[in-house]
């Protein structure tokens, strides 16, 4: 019998920066659930890819001095590049897409070319709000206090000549989609988006510019290219075909799939997207699911707020798999939520390392310490079950359908709340038997100890089964560890009490997820950011030095603060600025100082700064200089930096420095 196909997908990405951990949170979200559709049986199909055209990539290209084609190609393929990102998280896409690539491109102008020629493109000229940074024209009445809906930034008027999508003809088709039948989810989308964008009325939509070039040229009239969401949106069925002969999937009956989206770009997914679709003559997805966002303190990351929370260095951190989970455990996926180092590791420290951790270590090393590895033949069974067997053996059975309907729901984190109420009282089974009491009496205890730890290596098996499209990797070493081999790995077995073979092989491996030090973790978290950070910015530091210099000798230098009094360019000199300075003596200090290359002078009056004043006078450009002024320094990208030692105001005048 051929297999039920599944195809899915994530947004595809704009490379215009790094991507962060609200990124990773979407694409490991899809990665979990098309694992869980392979665990089902089922044929899948999972895409992912960048979204490379538009005026945003075109500019950041032409700040960074290269084409955009090697922009795009930096951030896609380069070091820790996206790719590089979702081999690092164990993504486990079966495509990925990039809208530069050929294929897609050609794709693009059949589509464009095809609702122009059924009359659902045409041209005219736009009026409007623009808001550069998300490629969006708005109305005036979608503004929210004169600024773009979505990302809150400044619109700008613009007017060009360009081609329209007949998207207010399928009003009636989308309102009747979204009211009607359950393709979009949460049901509070729906609201929104009929509220929003239905009831005051579809307008026709803008689908192609003039004002730039990065973009995929509309064939028939050279000097437009389409709109960026026409293009990104197409990607679901370009990448398989349609459109183009690089791949026959869509004629295989790919499509209809299941889009996976955050909520901001729901509008696109759900209204344009199906009526594109219903323009061409394709079905509509099968689903769109518009999840929340991950907040920093409230508030959605932004490379330019700078609160962006880098996915590779909490991988590296805390492992790929703990940070998968933290992801899945933590946050209802259709709500927003608030992202924290300490909450990810409260996560891992409570269910991994405490919960299942132990579960699996106390288990197989007991398993080791009483029988040698090995439980004997015939322990799975009791013939006079204790309550506690049977409250178990019951819990874990029906675990698999409660799972299945929850993931089937698009509620993963409620899917792993019913994993860890087995692992829960899978622990507290442990301390109900109390095995070590059991143990004290071999002969007369001993095949009811081999029969309690049978049952917990079940236990664990199955969690183990249904938590590995969570945590593929360390699913597999639980499955070493408490002997389960291929066979009683499968989503038929999850639901079959007893089908570990009770004379497995177990062995106490590595903890699983070992116990993390919070306050050590947060500091080596904050070094990891710093030290990102500076490479990022080319920050170069000069080594410290290793020769050492005695107490007594340092104290020789006397540090002062100092007040500037005034403060003024040497004549002839590029580099000069005369300080005259309060240090507290009553008498004026004057230092020369070689740094208008990054101050001027009229900016230092008033300061409070640090001088060394103990050194002998010397002359420069025929002025005496008595001390220096003290300064940070640092290269950036190549280029010397300098920052004066300025201090706080309060600390008067000719205070001494210790
Ligand atoms: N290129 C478009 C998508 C085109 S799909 C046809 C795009 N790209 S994006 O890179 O800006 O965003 C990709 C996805 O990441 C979106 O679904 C977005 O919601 C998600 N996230 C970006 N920041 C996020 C959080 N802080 N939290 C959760 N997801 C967020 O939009």
């Amino acid at each position: 019998m051929e297999k039920k196909k599944f195809y899915i997908t994530t947004p595809i990405y704009y490379p215009s920066d790094k991507l962060h951990i609200g990124h990773t949170y979407c694409t490991v979200a899809t990665d979990t659930l098309a694992r869980y559709h392979r665990l089902l049986g089922e044929d899948v199909m999972f895409l992912t890819g960048t979204d490379e055209h538009g005026q945003k990539i075109e500019e950041k290209a032409k700040e960074a001095g290269v084409s955009p084609q090697e922009f795009v190609d930096r951030i896609v393929d380069g070091p820790r590049g996206v790719r590089d990102l979702w081999k690092l998280m164990n993504i486990s896409n079966d495509r990925f897409i990039r809208t530069t690539d050929d294929y897609h491109v050609k794709s693009i102008q059949y589509i464009f070319r095809k609702m122009h020629e059924n009359g659902d493109i045409y041209k005219g000229s736009y009026k409007g709000k623009y808001c550069t940074p998300c490629e969006s024209f708005w109305t005036e009445s979608q503004l929210k206090d004169g600024c773009c809906p979505d990302c809150g930034r400044p619109v700008k008027d613009a007017e060009e000549e360009a081609y329209f999508f007949r998207l207010s003809k399928y009003a009636d088709k989308i309102r009747d989609l979204l009211e009607n039948t359950d393709f979009l989810e949460p049901r509070s989308r729906v609201h929104e988006m009929v509220r929003n964008f239905i009831d005051p009325g579809l307008e026709d939509l803008c689908v192609s510019r003039t004002s730039f070039s990065w973009g995929v040229p509309v064939d028939f009239d050279p000097g437009h290219v389409v709109y960026v969401w026409v293009d990104a949106l197409s990607n679901y069925i370009t990448a398989l075909g349609y459109g183009n002969d690089r791949y026959d999937d869509y004629e295989q009956g790919w499509w209809p799939g299941v889009n996976i989206v955050g909520k901001e770009i729901v509008r696109f997914h759900s209204i344009i997207w199906p009526a594109m679709l219903m323009s061409l003559g394709e079905p509509v997805p099968k689903k769109c699911f518009g999840h929340g966002w991950l907040l920093l303190d409230g508030g959605k990351m932004s490379k330019s707020k700078g609160n962006v929370v880098d996915p590779y260095i909490l991988a590296e951190q805390f492992g790929v798999d703990a940070l998968r989970f933290f992801l899945m455990r933590t946050f209802p996926f259709g709500s927003d939520g608030n992202f924290s180092n300490e909450l990810l590791i409260q996560t891992i420290n409570t269910d991994l390392a405490n919960d299942l951790g132990n579960l699996v270590s106390r288990t197989t090393a007991m398993v080791g310490k009483y029988f040698g590895g090995e439980l004997p033949a015939g322990c799975g069974s009791w013939a006079d079950p204790a309550p506690f067997d049977t409250e178990l053996k019951t819990l874990a059975s029906g675990l698999r359908d409660r799972y299945a309907a929850a993931m089937d729901a698009f509620a993963p984190h409620n899917a792993l709340a019913e994993v860890f109420k087995v692992i829960q009282r899978a622990n507290k089974y442990i301390d109900e038997n109390a095995p070590w009491a059991l143990a004290k009496n071999m002969e007369a205890n001993g095949s009811r100890l081999a029969h309690v730890l049978y049952n917990l290596l079940e236990a664990a098996r199955i969690c183990g089964i249904l938590l590995t499209p969570f945590m593929p990797e360390s699913m597999d070493k639980l499955f070493a560890q408490v002997g389960a081999d291929a066979g009683c790995q499968t989503w038929e077995s999850a639901a079959r009490w007893g089908g570990l073979s009770e004379t497995a092989a177990v062995a106490k491996g590595e903890n699983l997820f070992p116990r993390v030090d919070m306050e050590k973790a947060l500091e080596e978290l904050e070094a990891a950011v710093e030290a990102a950070r500076q490479a990022e910015s080319g920050v170069e530091l000069e080594p410290q030095l290793t020769e050492q210099v005695d107490f007594d000798t340092f104290c020789k230098s006397d540090f002062r603060v100092v007040k500037v009094k005034s403060c003024e360019a040497v004549k002839k000199s590029e580099k000069l600025l005369k300080f005259i300075l309060n240090d507290g003596t009553g008498v004026d200090r004057q230092i020369l100082s070689g740094i208008h290359k990054w101050y001027e002078p009229e900016d230092l009056v008033g300061k409070t700064l640090v001088a060394i004043v103990n050194l002998p006078p010397r002359k420069m450009m025929g002025h005496e200089s008595n001390g220096m002024l003290i300064s940070a320094i640092h290269k950036e990208k190549g280029e010397e930096v300098l920052h004066l030692l300025m201090v706080d105001d309060a600390i008067p005048a000719g205070a001494k420095l210790c």
